[in-house]
């Protein structure tokens, strides 16, 4: 028998108001200065001011990193790492969606690790270089969809590649990425708007779907994601309609934590084509996931679908009387169906893609780690079709 290794998620802290429990998760970790790593818009709706007054009240000193962009490069890490080493901090604190949660862990990683990042990048074969010796990281979600606050990968555009055109996302992936304390406080995700609230959840959903037909042997994974789907199927539309729904926020973050503690299995082809498209164009990752999930979803069938049927059911979806196959193809259609309702770009070049970029688009995809677990191999004629037909 293969020996397999499996990582739980680390402490997960879980309700409303649970933020205020942030002091003494620092004082546990022995922070001394927390560096708090946010973006420019959590900052200005006002939801950095609220995960840091509890610090303010236990008058621990903080400094702060807001400048984190979606997409995050390589470049805002070492800015970032030079705020932490000024402020001589000892611990990391992100607070935002999946954007600033990986680029806290990449600076995390270089408090300790010699740059440049791309000698730690899992396609460059740098995992075996991380070690364990990192300072304490608490990661606060903004956002329900991406669950980066117990993933071990971070997602950094790596633009030292750029002078050859390939500017592209490349990823640290270490069990030694996962943050120390997950504090998920629906409060903080009330004022997402619509938009990303959709765009966010179809992330969400898409880990699910991907990660239970992954192809590595991790059926404590599949258990996790087919009820993370369960939950995303069920609140996924509450949340789009009224945000103001804090029960349906809850469950929406818990189990987009869920979905990507579920993804240790793997991912596949909707990702390795994500990560390309939202560095090539302007489509953020969870649209494009929505746009590439039916095209990639029909492209797996054959391979899935007794799997994708387990979908359909885990998704909402009324599979009495239908057969294996026919309940496969109605998880495609629920799918469809969500994207329409979320109101989803129809296609990637109604989200702002050229045609003209599809082959380079197609190229870079292979070069991406998650498609290598999908459950249906892919060549890069596969990846093209696959863009063409999401076009
Ligand atoms: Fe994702």
């Amino acid at each position: 028998m293969n020996i397999h290794s499996y990582f739980l998620p680390p402490q997960i802290e879980f309700g409303e108001g649970a933020i205020a429990n942030l002091a003494s998760h620092v004082q546990t970790l022995d922070g001394k200065k927390p560096l708090i790593v946010s973006d420019a818009g959590i900052n200005s709706a006002g939801i950095l001011s609220q995960a840091t007054s509890p610090l303010d009240n236990a008058s621990i000193p903080y400094a702060t990193f807001i400048d984190i962009e979606p997409n995050p490069t390589d470049i805002s890490v070492l800015d970032g790492l030079k705020v932490y080493q000024e402020e001589k901090c000892n611990l990391v604190i992100a607070v935002g969606g999946g954007s600033v949660m990986d680029a806290a862990k990449a600076i995390r990683l270089l408090t300790t690790h010699e740059p440049p990042l791309e000698t730690y990048y899992i396609d460059s074969e740098g995992a075996d270089k991380i070690h364990a010796d990192m300072p304490p990281l608490i990661c606060v979600p903004t956002t329900a969809g991406t669950g980066s606050e117990v993933s071990q990968g971070a997602i950094i555009t790596d633009t030292s590649l750029q002078t050859t055109n390939r500017l592209r996302k490349r990823a640290l992936i270490t069990r030694f990425n996962m943050s120390n304390v997950a504090l998920l406080d629906p409060e903080l995700t009330l004022k997402m708007p619509q938009a990303l609230t959709a765009a966010t959840g179809m992330d969400a959903i898409t880990h699910g779907i991907e990660a239970y037909v992954a192809t590595k042997y991790h059926p404590i994974s599949e258990g996790v994601a087919l009820q993370a789907i369960k939950i995303l199927g069920a609140n996924i539309r509450t949340v789009y309609h009224n945000g103001d729904n804090i029960t349906a926020r809850g469950e929406m973050l818990l189990a987009s934590c869920m979905g990507a503690f579920s993804f240790q299995k793997g991912l596949g082809a909707v990702h390795s084509i994500a990560h390309q498209l939202s560095t090539d164009a302007p489509i953020p990752h969870g649209i494009a996931n929505a746009i590439l999930l039916p095209p990639v979803m029909e492209f797996n069938l054959p391979h899935v679908i007794d799997k994708y049927a387990d979908v359909a059911e885990a998704l909402g979806v009324n599979v009495n009387g239908m057969s294996k196959g026919e309940a496969a193809c109605a998880a495609i259609d629920e799918i469809q169906e969500l994207n329409k309702e979320l109101n989803m770009p129809k296609g990637l070049r109604k989200a702002g893609l050229d045609r003209e970029k599809l082959p380079k688009l197609a190229a870079d995809s292979m070069l991406d780690h998650c498609h290598k677990l999908n459950p249906r191999p892919c060549t890069e004629s596969d990846m093209l079709k696959l863009l063409e037909a999401a076009f």
